[in-house]
């Protein structure tokens, strides 16, 4: 079987040229509720469904289709990834991960990850958004188990004291000032948390609450990209309020932020 690492390096080779460029600067994967919004970054220049590149697994998620869009922002060129897939669907890790290490294959750099979550703090408003300033990962599983990459990738004993990059977060800021900042705390899913969950992962220092991203920020981090993770709080996490939860409020949520998380979208990579 193809080692994981092996795979994205032909999938990038493919992307390259089905999306004729030579290579990407920064990518961005857009979580539930960010897709509508990306439009404000601009026309893209080609669309390649991810089904067409090897070792991508299609989403089941509804509201996620599988596509690369590359588009150009400021001397920049940027691959959009939708279509995120999560280990609740079925999948290893590696094919988790397997979309961020194919672009960062392909030349990003840079890779802002971006998805919903619950929020613990009362304070944190549906609508609000958050910059990841590091993550418990509670998935019980690493996109770097398994055979050892090859010698050009590092060690997969790395490093991960600084996985959510201080400088990009300093940059959001100066894009947002209102944009605060959270560990966020990712499970497998799909079911949401129990209340008793939510208070242990508040006890050990979480704001945030969700189903993907951890994997893709590990996986990023060893290729050496610069990580940035956003969040859109689309509701209260379990047992913060008397409310249930429900997928449709969280998609909702998503809908309703879409202008401004596009026009968030947009003003960062300018600033990149
Ligand atoms: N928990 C887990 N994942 C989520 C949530 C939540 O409350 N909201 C959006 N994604």
């Amino acid at each position: 079987m193809t080692l994981p690492y092996e795979l994205a390096l032909q999938a990038a080779d493919e992307l390259r040229v089905r999306a004729g460029v030579d290579s990407y600067d920064v990518a961005v994967v857009l979580g539930s509720g960010w897709k509508e919004g990306a439009s404000a970054l601009g026309e893209p220049v080609s669309e390649v469904p991810s089904s067409t590149l090897r070792g991508f697994v299609a989403p089941t998620v509804e509201g996620h289709s599988g596509m690369i869009y590359t588009v150009k922002v400021a001397g920049h060129t940027v691959a959009l990834v939708s279509g995120r897939v999560h280990l609740y669907e079925g999948n290893t890790a590696a094919q988790v991960a397997h979309p961020v290490r194919t672009v960062i294959a392909a030349g990003a750099r840079t890779v802002i990850l971006t998805n919903a979550a619950g929020g613990l703090n009362p304070s944190l408003a549906p609508g609000s958004v958050v910059a990841i300033s590091d993550h418990l990962n509670l998935t019980a599983t690493s996109p770097l188990e398994g055979a050892s990459p090859p010698a050009s990738m590092g060690s997969r004993f790395v490093d991960l004291s600084d996985l959510y990059s201080a400088r990009l977060r300093a940059l959001v800021r100066s894009v947002d000032p209102r944009i605060t900042e959270g560990v966020y705390a990712g499970f497998r899913g799909p079911h949401y948390e129990t209340p008793a969950e939510i208070r242990m992962v508040g006890a050990l220092g979480a704001s945030l609450v969700g189903m993907s991203t951890v994997l893709e920020a590990i996986a990023a981090r060893h290729m050496n990209a610069e990580v940035l993770g956003l969040s859109l709080v689309t509701n209260y996490a379990a047992g913060v309020t008397d409310t249930p939860l429900n997928h449709l409020e969280v998609l909702e949520a998503g809908q309703s932020a879409a202008a401004s998380l596009g026009d968030l979208l947009a003003r960062l990579v300018h600033a990149l």
